[in-house]
């Protein structure tokens, strides 16, 4: 069996590959035409193989986003996030999904040093998980590394406005452009990193007007997380969407409370073994009649 690929024999879920090709980075890139997005792109973080294939036919992109140290691992933060985690998470993303691009974030410290560091990180990454793209954080001083990497085929997505992995020097997760200054400079950064050949970019915790002055002017795909409607596709963490937490940002929207079906589910297990009610006829292993 290969790394990249689900054993459909051991599999627990019945996978039903969807026919056709899988996006590419070529495929997401062309999606804006003259500065306009006709249908906004779809993309959701991904972080298991079972997430993602419940995912994956409703999405453009499946994002095996750096913000799994939080979420999987309850880290304080992106920044302990280590290579090991994301190869890991990004192969079993990559083997759970036929229909969207996986793209996997480079973790703090696998890049920032040289382009040739660069190089050698997302080349692992991408050797390792079967991946698409990868992700990295930073404007106008990541531009040299992004058109290394692009010019060597390897397809970037990049992250401008508030980068989490930057959170000590920015001093927070708040929204950024909030003045002429941090707006000028998001802008500038967005520009640059599609110049350099970024497909698409992720602009994430921006003030709406900075948003739609991106969207405007930088001609690859936009992918806001709380940066509004003005861009050509949307964002989330998937785990905030699905109301996991109880604490999310105010850009999330809730689209089911799994956290508090999840701890009626338990809560009910717990009852019926505790009560004997459970495991029944139907859950025993007994000789056939
Ligand atoms: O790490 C992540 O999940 C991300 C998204 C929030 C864009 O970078």
């Amino acid at each position: 069996m290969s790394t990249f690929t689900i054993d459909t024999s051991t599999s627990r879920a019945t996978p039903v590959p969807v026919p056709g090709k899988r996006m590419t980075a070529p495929s997401i890139r062309g999606r804006k035409v003259d500065g306009r997005t006709e249908q906004p792109i779809v993309m959701l973080t991904a972080y298991t193989m079972r997430m993602a294939q419940l995912l994956d036919p409703h999405c453009d992109m499946l994002l095996v986003g750096d913000s799994l140290g939080q979420v999987i691992y309850g880290l304080p933060s992106t920044i302990p996030v280590t290579m090991e985690m994301m190869c890991a998470h990004g192969a079993a993303v990559v083997r759970g999904s036929w229909h969207a691009l996986v793209g996997v974030d480079m973790p703090f410290g696998s890049y920032e040093a040289s382009p040739e560091q660069a190089f050698a990180s997302a080349a692992r990454i991408m050797k390792e998980t079967g991946c698409a793209a990868v992700k990295l954080e930073g404007g106008e001083a990541m531009a040299p590394t992004i058109g290394l990497l692009a010019e060597r085929g390897i397809p970037v997505i990049g992250h401008v406005g508030l980068t989490p992995q930057a959170v000590n020097a920015l001093g927070g997760y708040g929204p950024r452009g909030r003045n002429q200054l941090e707006a000028a400079k998001i802008i500038s950064d967005a520009s640059a990193v599609a110049h350099a050949g970024a497909f698409c970019v992720v602009l994430e915790g921006v003030m709406e007007a900075v948003a739609a002055k991106i969207a405007q002017t930088v001609d690859v795909p936009v992918i806001g997380i709380g940066a509004s409607a003005e861009c050509d596709g949307q964002v989330l963490v998937t785990e905030d969407m699905l109301g996991m937490f109880e604490r999310t940002p105010r850009f999330v929207k809730r689209y089911d409370d799994l956290a508090a079906r999840i701890g009626e589910a338990a809560a009910s297990y717990a009852t019926e073994v505790r009560s004997r009610a459970f495991p029944t006829a139907d859950q025993t292993y007994r000789p056939k009649p």
